[in-house]
């Protein structure tokens, strides 16, 4: 069975954004894969965070991998700290990695751009990413065009640390969704929706209230001509919203157009708002009951010695083609 890896940090509440293009996924490739879903914390930290925010964050995150339809029965869920191969992965493809291809990287850019002091982990995050997903012999790794280019930096350390070493990593092939692979922000969207944008207004998050979410979506930005159209270019808040409109009521974006021909924004919006709130509250649901509970403690357990038991080997094999430690019988 292939194998599939795939991480989301627990830097604030999961948006519509992620759930698009990554957890919606998820949820379908359980069963066809063999599949490691990640809390990665680490990448986390690598902007400032509140401890104790974090550590809810945290739990927080992993219930929600549950709610929306993850079967720990059926795929590994796991905190990234808890498995220590991870921060050594990451060191060692640090070593294989150039600081010109890092700093080439669209989220090192965006996320540095502007501050004063900018750590050293903003920098390295891909090759911590890379670790990840190589410690698992990943084939597929299911992601939103935003880490697209993480993942092609993946590709070229693992082919660059077999060429140099030894030939142990696994090549992985990225999967992106096809619609809504770029959910952007509801008040920016030229940009993509992000749970960290500190304009809560930008996102709504999967734990919003159905008032947040009609308010959220009535205050989009779109444009002034009045018209239900999909044209990413020239209309791409509507644009935007037809996307989330059509993949959480499952009807083409065509057929959406046709449905709101002749009416104006006002309608279609009260109406998406709805149909998110439709999608939501069964997964608010299945939150509630879990984020307190003893279960979601049990998973994460069982989860990390499962994941551990893959990554220690694997991170022992990277180091013995580096030549690290002593050699032992
Ligand atoms: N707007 C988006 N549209 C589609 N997919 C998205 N993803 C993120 N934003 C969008 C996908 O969600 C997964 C988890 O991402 P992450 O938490 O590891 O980091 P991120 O991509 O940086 O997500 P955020 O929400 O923007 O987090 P912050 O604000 O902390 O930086 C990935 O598969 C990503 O592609």
């Amino acid at each position: 069975m292939k194998r599939i890896f795939s991480g989301i940090q627990p830097s604030g509440t999961i948006t519509l954004g992620n759930y698009i293009g990554a957890m919606k996924q998820f949820v379908e490739l359980q069963n066809d894969y063999d599949c490691f879903f990640c809390i990665v914390d680490q990448h986390a930290i690598t902007v400032p965070q509140d401890r104790l925010q974090l550590r809810k964050n945290i739990k927080s995150l992993a219930a929600m991998y549950i709610a929306v339809g993850i079967d720990p029965k059926k795929a590994t869920i796991f905190i990234q700290s808890e498995v220590p191969a991870h921060a050594q992965a990451g060191w060692m493809l640090q070593c294989v990695s150039y600081i010109g291809e890092l700093e080439r990287m669209t989220q090192f850019k965006d996320k540095s751009q502007g501050k004063e002091a900018v750590v050293a982990g903003l920098l390295t995050y891909p090759p911590l990413m890379a670790g990840d997903i190589l410690l698992y012999n990943t084939d597929i790794v299911p992601v939103g065009e935003d880490q697209k280019q993480h993942l092609e930096l993946t590709r070229d350390l693992a082919e660059r640390f077999n060429k140099k070493y030894n030939d142990i990593f696994t090549i992985p092939e990225v999967r992106i969704t096809k619609v809504g692979a770029r959910v952007m922000s509801l008040q920016d969207p030229l940009k993509k929706m992000s749970k960290s944008d500190p304009n809560q207004k930008a996102f709504i998050s999967l734990l919003d209230e159905p008032k947040q979410i009609e308010k959220k979506i009535k205050s989009a930005v779109t444009d002034s001509e009045g018209i239900v159209e999909y044209d990413k270019e020239n209309k791409p808040g509507i644009s935007n919203l037809l996307s989330i409109y059509s993949i959480f009521s499952g009807e083409t974006i065509d057929e959406i157009v046709q449905k709101y021909e002749g009416k104006g924004y006002g309608d279609f919006k009260g109406d998406l708002a709805q149909v998110v709130v439709d999608a939501l509250t069964p997964i608010q649901q299945r939150y509630y009951e879990l984020i307190d509970s003893e279960e979601l403690d049990q998973i994460l357990d069982e989860g990390a010695q499962k994941a551990n038991a893959i990554a220690s080997k694997m991170a022992k094999k990277m180091e013995n083609a580096m030549g690290l430690g002593r050699k032992r019988k």
